[in-house]
């Protein structure tokens, strides 16, 4: 039995401030949820912050993003030893805003992904198609390419313990949810590019939908077999909200 996971990606948002008063808000709605696991993604100058907030509960830090090159001279970076050593126990790699507005290839985010998890992170690896993509029918190529190239670098049996985040990204931001039935069909399909490479991982790998998740369609989504969870957006940015995902998570056997 897959343990479902939902992580709350904050994306470029927050200040001490709200942070506080999410937190304030969020912490006690979530330490009554048992069976699922919950991790909270900020922006890397508020890791301690967020860490001094929920440190102590079930709930786990992980991080945005990361550098692809370990400690030394490379202005601007933060290094998956540098997470680690700040508490984080997960990573965000790949997300579709890094690929299409910072460049991020695949090839890039396999090296993100394999340095993530020497330092014994959990990568958190997104793929997904853009809309033109979807509609020229393309994509379980593009998926299948971006999922290639991580099991290539790492192996397939790197994705045991990692988190694999469909996200169509016609459906990030925009409230344009995929249906229940299209994010099935996707995430049945990466579970069987694993199982080609190996069957005891792909039963185990937890692939997790993203893209407009709000409270009221997570049941839904998360009855679907091969959906294990979520990585949430807008909605981890209010509280009622990303508690009642969890409890859909969790209520999922
Ligand atoms: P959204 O973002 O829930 O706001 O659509 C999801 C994501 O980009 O991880």
């Amino acid at each position: 039995m897959r343990v479902k996971f939902v992580a709350g990606n904050w994306k470029m948002n927050g200040n001490r401030a709200s942070n506080e008063a999410l937190l304030t808000d969020l912490v006690p709605l979530l330490a009554g949820i048992s069976g699922v696991e919950s991790v909270i993604c900020p922006p890397f100058v508020y890791l301690q912050q967020v860490l001094s907030l929920i440190g102590g509960t079930k709930t786990a830090l992980g991080a945005q993003d990361l550098c692809q090159f370990g400690n030394g001279a490379y202005t601007g970076g933060v290094s998956a030893a540098m997470l680690k050593d700040s508490g984080c126990s997960h990573v965000i790699v790949g997300h579709s805003e890094r690929r299409a507005l910072f460049g991020e290839t695949d090839a890039l985010v396999a090296e993100k992904f394999a340095v993530a998890r020497e330092a014994g992170l959990v990568p958190v690896l997104c793929v997904g198609e853009t809309l033109a993509e979807r509609e020229s029918g393309a994509t379980e190529k593009v998926v299948d390419r971006q999922l290639q190239a991580v099991m290539q670098r790492c192996g397939a049996a790197a994705l045991r313990d990692a988190v694999v985040a469909y996200e169509p990204v016609w459906a990030i931001g925009t409230g344009k949810t995929a249906t229940p039935e299209q994010a099935q069909a996707v995430h049945a399909f990466i579970r069987g590019r694993v199982a080609a490479a190996d069957a005891a991982v792909a039963a185990e790998v937890r692939i997790v939908y993203g893209g407009s998740v709000k409270a009221a369609n997570a049941e839904q989504l998360f009855a679907m077999a091969d959906i294990d969870g979520g990585l949430i957006g807008g909605a981890a940015l209010v509280a009622g909200e990303f508690a009642a995902i969890c409890r859909a998570a969790a209520q999922k056997h």
